[in-house]
């Protein structure tokens, strides 16, 4: 089966680029924009493929992320987060192609629960950015219904393709730290920080067992960002000074979930293996940039 990938170029679009086991077709920006007209993406999306009786999958890793910015600019959070993801959706049933869609922990938040949040749980954004990543996955159901899968997944670092947000969480660690500055971190929200690479090859199971509907995909466990914080330079054997301080002393123009861990039993009951947890997959990447670097 072919993948078309949309948002080839972020993070999660690279590592699919990387492990789609059969034929890929990545669709940066400038070849698939979100914003453009119907009939501009569906002919962009049909462009691409020889024979129409082949096979394709269409998995949508293309995202306006700035979570921040969308509270002051939600017109332009939306224009690619629903209404973006609406096209998209319309193109794909126009081409009979399943999609694949991705969400995010931030359609959590409203209603304060204390164990991990199942894919049934009543979703409540605390921004804007979530509210329109909670849209979008309506509207991909209200297109498609049955031929949609919609991952939620969680804090994403990759190794590769950080251009969209610039750095993920742990290189921005870096990079503080390099200051030597004293590293204020929030100690008072609770999710987990999930590594690209094993989002985007437990999202390959899915699609292989056919799955459709919303799965969460994260690493096990869970951790605040402080504690993630921690872990970073515990691994790599860095002592900067970390301060662990409250959402209200870290100034942000959107507020964030306390929690927004996502539990992953549906996964598990399809027999999708578990995500490993979220220290060793830390490990995994750290390993990974030394090897880079
Ligand atoms: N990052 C996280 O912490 C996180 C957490 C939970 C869920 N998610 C979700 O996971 C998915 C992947 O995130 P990521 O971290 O891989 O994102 P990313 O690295 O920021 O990549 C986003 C991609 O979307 C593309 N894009 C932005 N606007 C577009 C438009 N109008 N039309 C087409 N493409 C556009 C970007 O292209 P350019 O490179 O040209 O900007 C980039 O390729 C997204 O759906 C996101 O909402 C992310």
């Amino acid at each position: 089966m072919r993948a078309v990938i949309i948002g080839a170029t972020g993070q999660l679009g690279q590592e699919f680029c990387r492990r789609w086991p059969g034929h890929v077709i990545p669709l940066g920006r400038e070849q698939c924009d979100l914003t453009w007209d119907l009939a501009t993406i569906s002919a962009a999306l049909e462009r691409q493929i020889n024979d129409p009786s082949e096979e394709v999958i269409c998995i949508n890793c293309a995202a306006y992320n700035f979570v921040d910015r969308a509270e002051s600019e939600p017109q332009a959070a939306f224009a690619v987060n629903a209404w973006g993801v609406q096209k998209l959706a319309a193109a794909c049933r126009q081409l009979n192609w399943p999609l694949v869609h991705v969400s995010t922990d931030y359609v959590f938040g409203l209603d304060a629960v204390a164990r991990p949040l199942e894919e049934e749980d009543p979703p409540g954004p605390v921004n804007l950015y979530g509210l329109s990543k909670l849209m979008g996955e309506y509207l991909t159901r209200q297109v498609l219904d049955q031929r949609v899968l919609i991952i939620r997944t969680c804090g994403l670092y990759g190794r590769w393709g950080q251009g969209g947000k610039g750095r993920n969480f742990v290189e921005t660690m870096f990079q503080l730290a390099q200051q030597g500055q004293p590293l204020r971190v929030v100690a008072d929200q609770r999710c987990t920080p999930s590594y690209a690479a094993d989002v985007a090859q437990t999202i390959i199971h899915l699609i292989q067992h056919q799955a459709n509907g919303i799965y969460h995909v994260v690493n096990s466990g869970e951790c605040s960002w402080f504690e993630f914080a921690q872990e970073i330079f515990r691994m790599t054997g860095q002592s900067p000074r970390l301060i662990p301080i409250s959402s209200v002393e870290y100034p942000a123009a959107a507020r964030r979930p306390s929690y927004s861990v996502l539990a992953t039993h549906k996964l598990q009951r399809l027999g999708v293996p578990p995500l490993r947890p979220w220290n060793e997959a830390l490990a995994a990447y750290l390993r990974e940039r030394s090897m880079q670097t």
